[in-house]
């Protein structure tokens, strides 16, 4: 039994009150970590707040980290600082990074590798354009990023990792992937797991969908056989939506 995973990624919104009243708000609620994964994943700069008033049952994650150890890196968050401060989880390779700063595979296998090095759960993402889909080569796409991002990982590693698939034209556009489209998908990961991997392996991993997705259509998402949580950026701001997501996930 794969466990469930809603993790909100809160991009680049909230400010310090607003973040620390989310916290408040949902503090006492979040299930027991054992029966399902929730998880924050917000800015660098209220990583530290978010820790020191996580509920016992929230875990926080960052939304991005340096692939380097250290250094002379002006701007940029080490993993090794990440976990200094009690963070989980990292988002790696978010199709809004790979966009708009030129994240490439080489660096989102680097990033992988740096997280679970330092005992950070990579949340590692992959998704297809609309028009990769609408030339039926999403297949292809998402095989070629996920073998890239795993390269020289060891089936130990691959198990401490989470994918989620996230096809780019359904990120914050209100257009979900329906729930076939991305069953179907998540279990072409798991095959692509399964080849690289092994079978076992791919049974194991936890593969999240993500792109609007919503507390009206994730019961149906859920229901799906190979999808074992979600990603979540709007419904993730609002407090009584972010739990009835995870609400959701008990079910
Ligand atoms: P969305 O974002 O839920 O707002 O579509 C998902 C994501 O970018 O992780």
């Amino acid at each position: 039994m794969r466990k469930r995973v809603i993790a909100g990624n809160w991009k680049m919104y909230k400010t310090r009150d607003e973040a620390i009243s989310f916290i408040y708000e949902v503090a006492k609620v979040i299930p027991d970590r054992d029966l399902v994964e929730t998880v924050i994943c917000a800015p660098s700069i209220m990583l530290r707040d978010l820790v020191k008033r996580e509920d016992e049952h929230l875990r926080i994650g960052a939304q991005n980290m340096s692939q380097h150890e250290e250094g002379a890196y002006t701007g940029e968050v080490s993993a090794k600082m990440l976990t200094s401060y009690g963070v989980e989880y990292v988002v790696v390779g978010h199709s809004e990074r790979r966009d708009y700063f030129h994240e490439n595979d080489a660096i989102i296998n680097a990033k992988t590798k740096q997280a679970l090095q330092h005992d950070l759960t990579p949340i590692v993402c992959v998704g297809e354009s609309l028009e990769t889909r609408e030339l039926n080569q999403t297949n292809t796409f998402v095989k070629e990023q996920i073998l890239n991002a795993y390269e020289g990982l060891s089936t130990e590693d691959a198990l401490k990792t989470i994918i989620a698939y996230e096809p780019i034209w359904a990120i914050g556009t209100g257009k979900t992937a329906t729930k076939e489209q991305a069953n179907e998908t998540i279990k072409f990961i798991r095959e692509t797991i399964s080849e690289r991997f092994d079978a076992i392996t791919a049974e194991d991993i936890r593969i999240l969908y993500g792109g609007s997705v919503k507390p009206n259509n994730i019961d149906e998402l859920l229901a799906m056989s190979d999808i074992d949580g979600a990603l979540v950026g709007g419904a993730s701001l609002d407090s009584q939506s972010f739990l009835k997501l995870v609400e959701a996930a008990l079910k």
